[in-house]
């Protein structure tokens, strides 16, 4: 179900990780005014705080993971910016959040069902008073049925590889390179499954073989007719 045109406008675009959804949202968002907002920002702003108490991953409760939860918060970027940054103890945490110690412990983190509880409602919030474009797995489905236009982004593992392997490196990979991360990205598939599902009125891309600005075209258009 859809929501009247006179709620905020927020537009959801879910999808598995690496399908550009992050860099999509972006710029959607940008082409509209709006705010973009990263729901799996949270989640690793969440676990940055969890690994600041220190303690093996394995060993983390879920009470210990909410209470790091109160440190971390999302705020606007600076004045013109379109997107929010994620804050720790008031800080900007950036660099952290996407280090090599966070992303080995997130999913753990976004498997605790009260975690989810606590991102969503943050993710509301801050749609209560922005409209955004928020991009992650269930911003869809368990966030915003209501939504009034609900993306699904999908590309082929190797595509999915190929791409995050040219971001790292900035040059076309090599076939053994596009093997290797195509591999990490179905076992990280596998770990996210659960929450990683299209609502069933989402709009599906497939992006395997279209550039970023049609991507960004065909979204802005749906979105247009719906505001
Ligand atoms: O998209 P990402 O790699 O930044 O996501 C980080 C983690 O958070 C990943 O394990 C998937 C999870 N996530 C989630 O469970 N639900 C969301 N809405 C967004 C991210």
């Amino acid at each position: 179900m859809s929501s009247d045109s006179r709620s905020p406008l927020v537009v959801t675009i879910d999808g598995p990780a690496a399908s550009g959804k992050s860099s999509t949202s972006q710029m959607v968002a940008e082409a509209l005014g709006m705010r973009h907002l990263d729901s799996g920002m949270i989640y690793r702003t969440v676990t940055a705080a969890r690994l600041r108490i220190g303690g093996p991953p394995a060993s983390w409760t879920e009470e210990s993971v909410l209470a790091a939860a109160s440190r971390a918060t999302v705020a606007p970027g600076a004045p013109g910016a379109t997107s929010f940054e994620p804050r720790l103890d008031g800080a900007e945490c950036e660099a952290e959040i996407r280090g090599e110690a966070v992303t080995a412990t997130v999913s753990l983190v976004a498997k605790m069902p009260r975690v989810r509880i606590w991102v969503n409602a943050l993710v509301r919030a801050t749609a209560a008073t922005h409209e955004i474009v928020v991009d992650g797995r269930d911003m869809g489905t368990a966030v915003f049925p209501d939504a009034r236009l609900k993306v699904w982004l999908v590309a082929s593992p190797a595509e999915r590889a190929r791409r995050r392997v040219l971001q790292r490196t900035g040059r076309e990979p090599t076939a053994a390179e596009v093997a290797l991360e195509t591999s990490e990205l179905e076992a990280r598939d596998l770990k996210d499954r659960q929450q990683t599902q299209p609502a069933t009125d989402a709009v599906w891309i497939d992006t395997t073989g279209i550039t970023q600005a049609e991507q960004v075209r065909r979204i802005v258009e749906l979105a247009t007719a719906k505001r």
